[in-house]
């Protein structure tokens, strides 16, 4: 018998890797994205596969009715994922990402789903000490790590008491095709090829010497597959490629003609660095895709940005203007 796969935020990024990934080992794949940040063109090749079934719907739906698909692993990756707008709208990131998650919890209760496997971030270690373990301290800084994190406590919970297993994934910096750049918000990779392409200068936020642990984002899929297919249940997991990047390193990949600087901000971490001993041990993970030839492929490819927005600088300053006023 086929298994069957639900996918919460399948339309996104990471979302339409995972279902590529799910489709090729033969799953059936049910997504429900409400495309309030992702996109069908990001699944437009699997759109017409018969073990494709697109919904668009949102998670915090009181009618959602998934008794009828007879799921067996539930990939939640649905969630709003900027840091910057959570804070001018932290009530927003909580009824979508927390409430969300709430819902989606009781609908899938009394459905016998053998794992669910949660998107978590590494934003919820904070300023963290690195290289970070799961052991670290829980610190979160603003309110999508806030949102994010309690969200993973509320399917452990339910996972406690339903008898729901569960692996969370905490996620440091996922790159790859399909990176989003939206507006103001985007990741820093998808926003500066978007400026590279469209000729603008490149804007730098801090002094650059600021790292971040990029994994290559059908790496993460791979991880989300195993997760679900593996003999553990009830785990977190650190995913990450172990492997800091300065964004002064990229910059110099990128060659821009100019740079525009931004002043950093107080709640982000100066590195991330994940320790990923537990996730290669048990699930016999590894990062098969190396910075280097993931972003050498992105820029092969840069055309593929053509349509996305660029940054929206007047509202990065006012949304870092609040960032400060809310950390100070
Ligand atoms: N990209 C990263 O580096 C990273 C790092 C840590 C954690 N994560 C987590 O991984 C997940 C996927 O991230 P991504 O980068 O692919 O983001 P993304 O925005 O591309 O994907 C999220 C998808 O969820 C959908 N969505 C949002 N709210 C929804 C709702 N209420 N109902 C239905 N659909 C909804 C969006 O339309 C989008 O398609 C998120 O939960 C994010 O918090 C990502």
């Amino acid at each position: 018998m086929k298994k069957i796969a639900l996918v919460t935020g399948g339309a996104g990024f990471i979302g339409s890797h995972l279902v590529e990934l799910l489709i090729k080992k033969k799953f059936k794949v049910i997504v429900i994205d409400n495309l309030s940040n992702g996109n069908l063109k990001n699944i437009k090749n699997l759109i017409k596969e018969k073990n494709l079934i697109f919904l668009k719907k949102n998670i915090s739906d009181k009618k959602l009715n998934l008794k009828k698909y007879k799921i067996n692993y539930v990939f939640h990756l649905a969630a709003l994922g900027s840091i910057v707008p959570s804070i001018d709208n932290p009530i927003k990131y909580m009824e979508n990402n927390f409430n969300g998650t709430l819902n989606l919890l009781e609908k899938l209760r009394n459905m016998k789903i053998k794992k669910i496997v949660y998107a978590a971030s590494s934003s919820c270690y904070g300023l963290a000490a690195t290289p970070t373990s799961e052991k670290n301290e829980i610190n979160t800084q603003y309110p999508y790590a806030f949102s994010k994190w309690i969200a993973e406590e509320a399917i452990k919970h339910w996972s406690k008491l339903f008898n729901m297993p569960y692996v969370s994934i905490r996620i440091f910096n996922a790159f790859g095709p399909r990176f989003q750049t939206k507006g103001a918000y985007g990741s820093v990779i998808g926003v500066f090829l978007k400026q590279k392409l469209s000729k603008k200068p490149i804007t730098l936020v801090g002094d650059g010497n600021q790292s971040r642990d990029y994994v290559h984002v059908k790496d993460v899929a791979n991880a989300f597959y195993l997760a679900a297919i593996s003999k553990y249940k009830n785990q977190v997991f650190n995913l990450g490629s172990s492997k800091p990047i300065k964004i002064n390193e990229i910059i110099k990949l990128l060659k821009p003609r100019k740079i525009e600087k931004i002043p950093n901000r107080p709640g982000e971490p100066l590195k991330t660095h994940a320790n990923i001993g537990k996730i290669k041990n048990m699930l016999g993970w590894k990062p098969n895709i190396s910075f280097e030839d993931g972003f050498s492929d992105l820029l092969k490819n840069i055309d593929d940005w053509k349509n996305a927005p660029l940054w929206d600088k007047k509202k990065i300053k006012k949304a870092t203007f609040n960032w400060f006023k809310y950390l100070k």
